[in-house]
């Protein structure tokens, strides 16, 4: 043997010696708990310490607040939009007769607007019933959203000037809408394209001060990818936020993301800030809109047995002592459409403009992990958060739970009555292929309506027994 050759066996081996050595008698500092034993494919998100609030201001905030503080005249508004007199929030004064998806506020310069808030998808009427916190599965998101502006630069130019101080106070509302509408539009209606519309905004913002940039600094993915807006009651079981689980660390720092349309710089985004510890209150308090017809008791102790053994290993369990595991469940073991899980938020570009921003930063920062796969999300008051699956799919639970019966094409519509309260879900008709916007083609990427096919083994009893189990979780 070559010396040479020799003499680097002998340290080799003594690298050995030395691992085998520390690793013997490394006092392992955290005992390793056996626990209990996560689902293969599956990883547990640990919680993370969020700001505490007040629920009450928290509302009154999100109702009437300016954390998106540029928007319409209200005059032009009023003109265009008409009033609403339902007041289904029960605002007072100009917020009365306003719909509940915009907020009559101040701009900066003191200009009285109306701008968008977070109730445009974070609200619905189901079967005649206003459920704040359930996601807008009827918008149409399938045209241009800043198609509008000619419109309106037309209307302000004529009715104040331009240059302004309704022109400033509109100016940067429209600067939000022109960089995003055109990259926003959807395949079909009722999906969300708000993943996106974060991106897009993120892209036009310098990471440590928020300032607005023209030239877009981070990449904007050329799909859109379909989501349908998750229910904010079930927030208060999460430790991540979002589908794919990559909101960690302060809550309150990804819910304020919305004022990134319109919002002049981080100087801002602090103001706006000491509000959402009292949203996520708010946000916190909310509970389940309840089943609104009689449960049969017995086949729903059928389905929770049936639940026990195929279900709660994911998705917890339910009543008092109801326990939910926070599990993020990695893309091959789930299976369902796997583009929102690598796209957008969930992007490494993104991971990294995010967590080196205003946001990212500070005591109370908010953290992106992207980690692939998707969180096995809680089901409470499951029976009204049709359609199913991240992308929303699959219109009922009967159809998520037997997976060769998911429609390819499916139409429902999009009329808030047309519940089907026994397969739990929207009544909807099987198409023969993508005929207009109101049918969700299943084929296009990012609609797929794959995976999670954990009801497949069940006899159609079991599935029937289940369903009615998951009407009262
Ligand atoms: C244009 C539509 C839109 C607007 C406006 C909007 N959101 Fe959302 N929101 C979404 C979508 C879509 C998701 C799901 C994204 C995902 O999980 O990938 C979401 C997710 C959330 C979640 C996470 C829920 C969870 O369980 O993970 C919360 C909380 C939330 N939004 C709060 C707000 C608040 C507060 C506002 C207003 C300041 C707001 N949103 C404005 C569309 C919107
Ligand atoms: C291995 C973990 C796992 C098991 C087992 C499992 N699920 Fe899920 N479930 C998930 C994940 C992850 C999602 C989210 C997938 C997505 O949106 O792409 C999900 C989504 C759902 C949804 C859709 C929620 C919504 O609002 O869109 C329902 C309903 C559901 N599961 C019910 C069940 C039932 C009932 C069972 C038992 C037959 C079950 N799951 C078994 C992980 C699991």
């Amino acid at each position: 043997m070559l010396p040479m050759f020799k003499n680097r066996l002998i340290l080799l081996f003594g690298l050995l010696i030395l691992l085998v050595f520390a690793c013997k008698h490394d006092p392992s500092p955290i005992p390793i708990d056996p626990g209990p034993q996560w689902p293969a494919g599956t990883t547990p998100i640990a919680a993370s310490d969020q700001r505490t609030g007040d629920a009450g201001q928290g509302y009154d905030y999100l109702v009437n607040g300016n954390y998106v503080g540029s928007g319409i005249p209200i005059a032009i508004y009023r003109t265009v939009y008409g009033d609403d007199p339902a007041n289904l929030l029960g605002r007072t004064g100009d917020n009365a007769t306003i719909s509940p998806a915009f907020t009559a506020l101040d701009a900066a310069n003191g200009v009285r607007v109306v701008a968008p808030n977070c109730m445009q998808c974070h609200a619905q009427e189901l079967r005649g019933e206003f459920v704040m916190g359930l996601g807008n599965t009827v918008e149409d998101y399938t045209v241009d959203g800043s198609a509008l502006i000619g419109g309106l630069d037309a209307a302000v130019t004529v009715f104040y000037g331009n240059p302004s101080p309704e022109w400033t106070a509109y100016s940067a509302f429209r600067r939000g809408l022109l960089a995003s509408g055109p990259h926003l539009i959807t395949e079909t209606v009722g999906v969300n394209p708000a993943d996106k519309l974060a991106v897009i905004l993120a892209a036009h913002r310098n990471p440590e001060d928020l300032s607005w940039r023209s030239t877009p600094g981070t990449p904007i993915p050329p799909e859109v990818v379909p989501t349908d807006v998750p229910a904010w009651w079930l927030l208060k079981k999460k430790n991540a936020m979002f589908y794919s689980g990559v909101g960690r660390g302060d809550f309150g720092k990804f819910l304020m993301a919305s004022s990134l349309l319109t919002m002049s710089d981080s100087s801002e985004a602090r103001e706006i800030d000491t509000h959402f510890k009292d949203v996520l209150a708010y946000i916190n308090s909310l509970e389940p809109p309840v089943y609104p017809e009689p449960i049969d008791q017995t086949l729903a102790d059928k389905g929770e047995k049936v639940f026990e053994a195929h279900c709660e290993k994911c998705h917890g369990t339910y009543g008092p002592d109801g326990q939910y595991p926070n599990l993020l469940v990695d893309q091959k073991t789930i299976g369902t459409d796997s583009v929102l899980a690598s796209s957008n938020f969930s992007a490494h570009f993104f991971e990294d403009w995010y967590n080196n921003s205003w946001f990212g930063q500070g005591p109370e920062k908010g953290q992106v992990v992207a980690e692939g796969g998707y969180v096995a999300p809680p089901l409470d008051g499951v029976w009204a958060t049709a359609p199913y699956l991240h992308n929303g799919s699959v219109p009922d639970l009967m159809t998520l739970l037997n997976s060769p019966t998911r429609p390819t094409y499916w139409k429902r519509s999009f009329s808030t009555d047309d519940y089907d309260l026994d397969a739990v879900g929207w009544k909807y008709t099987v198409e023969p292929s993508k005929t207009d916007k109101q049918t969700y083609d299943t084929t296009l990427p990012g609609y797929g309506n794959g995976g999670h096919v954990f009801g497949d083994v069940l006899s159609e009893g079991e599935r029937e027994a289940l369903v009615v189990y998951l009407k009262g979780v």
